[in-house]
């Protein structure tokens, strides 16, 4: 009922065309904080939407990183679509909430399988540094730069090499964006049985820093971007999935999760069954102690935090612990927003993660790859189990 409330006021509101902002979501304890006037009938969960100047976008930015320990703290998001985005913000978070109280954490029984544990030992932390040093050499990876694709072009070069010496059927493209020049990197392994079901796996190949300085991302988001090549490099020598297996490392998420939007709210559009979504963004740093590593559960789905917890214990062996982004801080949000089901493992406990980000200081020597090895095993756990498997989340 008071869902239905906020969605009639969200209605009855109309974007003001004015100078230029930018529209952002953005915490309420953020714009309190900075005394900023905000339409309070807009904030649902301690969100709101914000029509920023550029200066407000930088207090923001430097309010939310200094008082609250967040890194931007807000997600930008295009003028046409500002109330929708709020309104299904609304809607999943409501439905997480509902999914939370009512779901036993016993529901999730997952069987050990040998050959899943035999796959994630030829998965090696060497490769892992080798692509870091690859991607963290480019000057940048800045989807604003002269050449935005410059390094998209040499992880289709890699992708390519791996799938031409498989035998499975398998796929790359690149896919263009009409609010970035950026593209994101996607390929898909085409399951036997149940093709229309998909298991995405995630993150984000760009980097930033501030004002032109180089952007190596060696964390930020080599350390994904490189157990999602090792991942895929180790299924394609397995046997075909039943379902299909599609990996993306997004365009321009740094500049507000714009790459995957795009692609959600496309699959969305399409009725695209995405059984349900990972993303591996920053993997390398070991800010609450080697092997050990967080669960973001929010954004996320709570059977799939749990599938989490018992895929590690099956085929990882580190500790977990729950930890919270507390805004929609990774290419997930973007597929939770849409309704799709997502989970988030991420190197540390969010507040102990690596404070080098997004700075020219984001460099490989700062990483730990036996570390960053665990999000590959549970990745490929992941993959290889759902994608074998009937279950689908709540609904
Ligand atoms: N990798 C970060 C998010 C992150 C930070 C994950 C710390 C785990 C630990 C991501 O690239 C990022 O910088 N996100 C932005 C928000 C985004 C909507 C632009 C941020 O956190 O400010
Ligand atoms: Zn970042």
């Amino acid at each position: 009922m008071k869902l239905l409330v906020i969605i009639a006021i969200l209605f009855s509101v109309n974007a003001q065309a004015g100078e230029v902002k930018s529209s952002i979501l953005i915490n309420t304890d953020v714009l309190d904080h900075l005394n900023y006037d905000y339409a309070k009938s807009f904030e649902v969960f301690g969100v709101t939407t914000f029509e920023a100047t550029k200066e407000q976008l930088e207090e923001i930015e430097h309010t939310a990183h200094e008082e609250f320990n967040r890194c931007g703290g807000y997600e930008l998001i295009s003028k046409e679509d500002s109330t929708m985005s709020l309104m299904e913000l609304a809607v999943q978070t409501a439905k997480s909430h509902h999914e939370l109280m009512s779901f036993k954490l016993d529901d999730i029984n997952i069987n050990f399988k040998s050959e899943i544990l035999l796959a994630t030992e030829i998965l090696d932390s060497d490769n892992l540094e080798e692509t870091v040093l690859e991607l963290s050499s480019f000057n940048s990876r800045s989807s604003n730069g002269v050449d935005p694709n410059e390094h998209v072009r040499f992880m289709q070069d890699k992708v390519d090499d791996i799938i031409a010496s498989s035998p499975l059927e398998i796929t790359s493209e690149l896919i263009v964006h009409s609010r970035t020049a950026q593209k994101t990197l996607k390929v898909r392994i085409e399951g036997f049985k149940k093709p229309n079901e998909i298991i995405v796996l995630g993150g984000h190949l760009d980097s930033r820093s501030r004002r032109n300085t180089p952007a190596p991302g060696a964390d930020d988001n080599a350390s994904g971007s490189s157990n999602l090549v090792e991942i895929f490099r180790v299924l394609a020598l397995q046997k075909p999935p039943e379902r299909s297996i599609e990996f993306f490392w997004y365009a321009a998420e740094e500049v507000g999760l714009v790459g995957s939007s795009e692609i959600a709210k496309d699959y969305k559009a399409n009725n695209i069954d995405v059984i349900a979504a990972m993303q591996l963004d920053m993997t390398g740093f070991t800010g609450s102690g080697a092997f050990n590593i967080a669960n973001i559960t929010d954004y996320t789905s709570p059977w799939l935090q749990q599938t989490l917890v018992e895929l590690n214990k099956h085929y990882a062996g580190a500790i977990i612990s729950d930890s919270r982004c507390g805004y929609g801080c990774s290419d997930h949000a973007s597929w939770f927003r849409q309704g799709y089901d997502t989970v988030f493992p991420i190197e540390a406990e969010f507040r102990r993660s690596n404070r080098h980000i997004h700075t020219k200081r984001d460099t490989i020597e700062k990483l730990n790859f036996e570390h960053s090895l665990i999000f590959a095993k549970l990745g490929l756990a992941f993959a290889m189990e759902l994608s074998n498997s009937d279950v689908r989340g709540p609904k």
